[in-house]
């Protein structure tokens, strides 16, 4: 069946992220990227959602990775990228000024680069340069392409010999979410009932955690058109507890949403339900999720993927077009129009 609206079109979109991230992997393996030189740091460039994967593969990496892993997202690359960093670019249009502006940062300071994109003037530079491309299929908003986006990007760190292989994750990943994806989804209605009209506060409580609440936070901002708050556990513990419920009116919208994992360490599940009593009354209700799957690949999966079904129905309640994001596209206009 055709999707008839753009929500319906988004969620399809989501329900083929397991498929993303097979043929993404794919794409990455077939691109030759030659003889390296030993790199000591790792940077991804990008921004929204193509920057989410950066994230997503930084926090899996983070415990293994052996040399620092850190994620650009702004116009400027920080002073330790140089020659001896490898720069993955990362835009699904290739158009985004920010990206292309660390891009040509990376190639001035003769960084070691691969571009991860699905066309625009970062393919067009890189085919200039030299700089090996995964090409990830277009005809979709970048923030559903997170399975080409990410898998490409992990697989091409592999290829490199940044970590270790990610195969038996990535598969797992993929039959977990095949497996799950009608149930995930059925909850997801359940969740965005209790969502509408609240301030979602989208909580982790582990490194690796970090950025799946950055992408629950994105995805209820782009999909739902709602506003979001995050924060980590246990720093959240040491200030925003103080805050939490006031001013009064906005507790009053406040549903907690914790995203927890067997990694958790026991002491930060503890702090969790400790802070939630002593908190009560500043705010609406709280829902824990944990994560499902062996892997750690599978595990952050199955709490992406129910966060983008939980964006969607979200939208759905509120008569949102998931797939429209007007704003970001008025604001690229006009800054398109003003030039440095
Ligand atoms: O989801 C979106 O559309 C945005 O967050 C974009 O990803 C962001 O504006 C960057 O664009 P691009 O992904 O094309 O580099």
């Amino acid at each position: 069946m055709r999707p008839e609206t753009g929500t319906d079109q988004m969620l399809e979109l989501v329900l083929g992220l397991p498929d993303q991230l097979e043929r993404g992997a794919d794409l990455a393996r077939a691109v030759a990227l030659g003889r390296r030189r030993r790199v000591d740091s790792v940077l991804v460039a990008g921004m929204g959602g193509s920057g989410i994967g950066g994230r997503i593969a930084r926090g899996l990496l983070l415990d293994s990775c052996p040399v620092p892993f850190q994620v650009c997202s702004d116009y400027h690359l920080p002073a330790v990228a140089g020659r001896k960093s490898l720069v993955v670019v990362v835009s699904f249009s290739g158009n985004t000024e920010e990206t292309l502006s660390a891009y040509g940062q990376a190639h001035r300071r003769g960084c070691s680069m691969v571009a991860i994109t699905g066309g625009g003037e970062l393919g067009r530079l890189a085919a200039r340069h030299g700089v090996p491309v995964v090409t990830v299929p277009g005809g979709m908003p970048p923030r559903a392409a997170l399975g080409y986006l990410f898998s490409a990007l992990l697989v091409t760190l592999e290829q490199l010999g940044i970590c270790t292989s990610q195969q038996s994750g990535l598969k797992e990943a993929v039959r977990l979410m095949r497996r799950q994806r009608r149930s995930w989804h059925s909850r997801a209605r359940t969740i965005a009932r209790q969502l509408k009209g609240s301030l979602p506060m989208v909580y982790s409580t582990s490194r690796m955690l970090d950025p799946v609440a950055d992408r629950w936070r994105c995805q209820l901002n782009e999909n739902s058109g709602v506003l979001c708050h995050t924060n980590a556990l246990p720093e959240h513990n040491h200030n925003e507890i103080v805050g939490m419920g006031r001013p009064a009116r906005v507790g009053r919208l406040g549903v907690v949403i914790a995203l927890l994992d067997r990694e958790t360490d026991p002491r930060t599940r503890f702090r969790l339900k400790a802070m939630l009593d002593i908190t009560l009354g500043a705010y609406r209700s709280a829902v824990l999720f944990d994560t499902e799957g062996r892997s750690r690949l599978a595990r952050v999966f199955s709490l992406v993927m129910l966060g983008d079904l939980v964006s969607v129905e979200l939208a759905r309640l509120l008569n949102k077009d998931a797939m429209e994001i007007g704003r970001i596209n008025r604001l690229k206009e006009t800054m398109a129009g003003r030039k440095r």
